[in-house]
């Protein structure tokens, strides 16, 4: 299958980051609160995990469509402005993660789908970032693809994206654990 333009314009976007090295401050409400090291404890580090990433999802995949649809310097800072965010939002989650829960009260979690998702969480750093972007991307732009006219491959013909596509984008990430 043929690389769109679409592909290419976000490569050199990525390898930037690392490079620029900012940070964000997060929203408070897009920080983790705080848990005590049990099984329900964990439960509902998950569940507000969820509903968070749901929205920093939602707001970097925004940003990414600006960007696609309309190649303007400024939504190319704003871009890179939510990656930085998606960042700093997965290193405090992950950080959290690790600082709160012992193994054996991981080890004690009645659904193995929970612990899954809890040691993606730990492990999404910033060497997993661009992965889990050019993921996001590819939905995305495959989305696009299938709603432009046929014969018209690459060409941007997108709907701004709603909460419902982030919220369908979210559980096939989560399912695909
Ligand atoms: C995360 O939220 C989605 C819907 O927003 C839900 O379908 C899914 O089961 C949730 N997963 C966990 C682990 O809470
Ligand atoms: C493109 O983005 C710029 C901001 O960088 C905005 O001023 C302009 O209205 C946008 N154009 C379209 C067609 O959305
Ligand atoms: C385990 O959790 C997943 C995702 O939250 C859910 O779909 C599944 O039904 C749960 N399994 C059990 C046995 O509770
Ligand atoms: C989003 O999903 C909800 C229910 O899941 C539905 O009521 C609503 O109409 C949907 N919105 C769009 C724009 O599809």
């Amino acid at each position: 299958m043929m690389a769109t333009s679409g592909d290419r314009s976000l490569r050199p976007l990525l390898l930037l980051l690392p490079v620029l090295g900012l940070c964000g401050a997060l929203p408070g409400s897009w920080l983790p609160g705080s848990y005590s090291n049990t099984v329900d404890g964990v439960l509902a580090f998950l569940s507000d995990y969820n509903r968070t990433a749901e929205e920093v999802l939602y707001y970097s995949v925004t940003a990414s469509w600006n960007y696609n649809t309309n190649l303007t310097e400024h939504n190319s800072q704003l871009q890179v402005q939510a990656s930085m965010d998606e960042q700093a939002f997965s290193e405090a989650w992950g950080q959290k993660a690790k600082s709160t829960f012992t193994t054996a009260v991981l080890d004690s979690l009645p659904n193995k789908q929970d612990r899954k998702l809890f040691d993606k969480i730990v492990v999404l750093g910033p060497a997993n970032l661009p992965t889990t972007d050019r993921q996001e991307y590819n939905t995305i732009l495959k989305a696009t693809r299938s709603s432009s006219s046929p014969g018209r491959a690459g060409t941007m013909h997108p709907e701004f994206p709603s909460k419902n596509t982030t919220q369908d984008l979210w559980i096939s990430v989560t399912k695909a654990l």
